[in-house]
């Protein structure tokens, strides 16, 4: 424990005076300059209005396959470009994963149904620049073990954004997610993780949503990353479907998931896709 501590302040002392440099030698970390974080801004305010033009239609009867095409239009009226598609060869322009599915869930015939917890991850570019926000809707009446594992998650991303300042660790905003969910007697998926964002969709470096306080990438200013928990109501096993994206729980149970773009600034963080993690149920 001191051990780990006095390296991370052996880190922190060594980076200046160019953390530029030093970052994307060490890490291949780009650190973002006002104009990368305006542009990203601008990326993660459209993001969210897609997620909040989601919210005002989404209800029992609608399909996966018509919020696709909702979010794909209203992306391209506003000069952007929805990043998911044709990325890798996934072939729609959003995200979308309902109940057991934890993430990458394709769009297509499915009907969403009252008491579904529906998880909708957009990622939009602007002029350019990426940015890379979801968010977990309760349609209808959802079971209170439901209600209570997407509170939950939102509160778990509330916290590791909450980890975020400079001379915090990766190991920092782990930790606070993973002993929120797990507090609650939920687990926390290993297999995906957070990344940078804002030049590409995926940039170093990875952001796990476990951890240890006081290792992992000291943060500094200008960084640009998204935090985005999987929280299982059931066990951490994960499958994937032979679709080859759709990754769901291994036991069946509940998954929810958050997700934020946000920026290390000299105080503390700011949210490049801002949306209230407290009205998420
Ligand atoms: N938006 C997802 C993330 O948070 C990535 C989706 S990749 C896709 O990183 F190809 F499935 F769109
Ligand atoms: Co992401
Ligand atoms: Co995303």
């Amino acid at each position: 424990m001191l051990f780990r501590n006095a390296k991370a302040r052996l880190n922190r002392r060594k980076l200046s005076p160019d953390l530029e440099s030093e970052y994307w030698k060490r890490y291949r970390i780009r650190l973002k300059d006002h104009a990368a974080v305006d542009g990203i801004a601008r990326a993660g305010a459209l993001v969210v209005r897609t997620l909040d033009m989601i919210r005002s239609r989404i209800r029992p009867g609608v399909t996966t396959d018509i919020l696709n095409t909702l979010v794909h239009e209203f992306t391209l009226e506003h000069g952007a470009t929805p990043a998911p598609l044709g990325y890798r060869g996934f072939p729609k322009s959003m995200c979308v994963s309902v109940n057991d599915e934890i993430c990458h869930g394709i769009p297509g015939t499915r009907v969403i149904a009252e008491g579904d917890i529906v998880n909708v991850d957009v990622t939009s570019i602007l002029d350019g620049w990426y940015a890379d926000a979801n968010r977990t809707f309760l349609v209808g009446e959802v079971s209170p073990e439901a209600r209570r594992l997407v509170q939950v998650t939102a509160e778990s991303l509330a916290h590791g954004m909450a980890a975020v300042r400079p001379g915090a660790t990766l190991g920092d905003v782990g930790h606070a997610i993973q002993s929120h969910a797990e507090a609650a007697g939920y687990s926390v998926v290993r297999e995906l993780v957070g990344h940078g964002v804002g030049h590409a969709f995926h940039e170093p470096p990875q952001v796990n949503h476990t951890g240890r306080p006081g290792l992992g990438i000291v943060l500094v200013p200008g960084m640009v990353f998204t935090i985005e928990p999987m929280i299982n109501q059931g066990g951490l096993g994960i499958k994937r479907l032979d679709d080859g994206w759709t990754v769901v729980t291994a036991d069946g149970s509940l998954s929810a998931q958050f997700e934020q773009t946000v920026l290390v600034t000299e105080k503390g963080v700011r949210s490049l896709t801002p949306y209230s993690l407290e009205e998420a149920v």
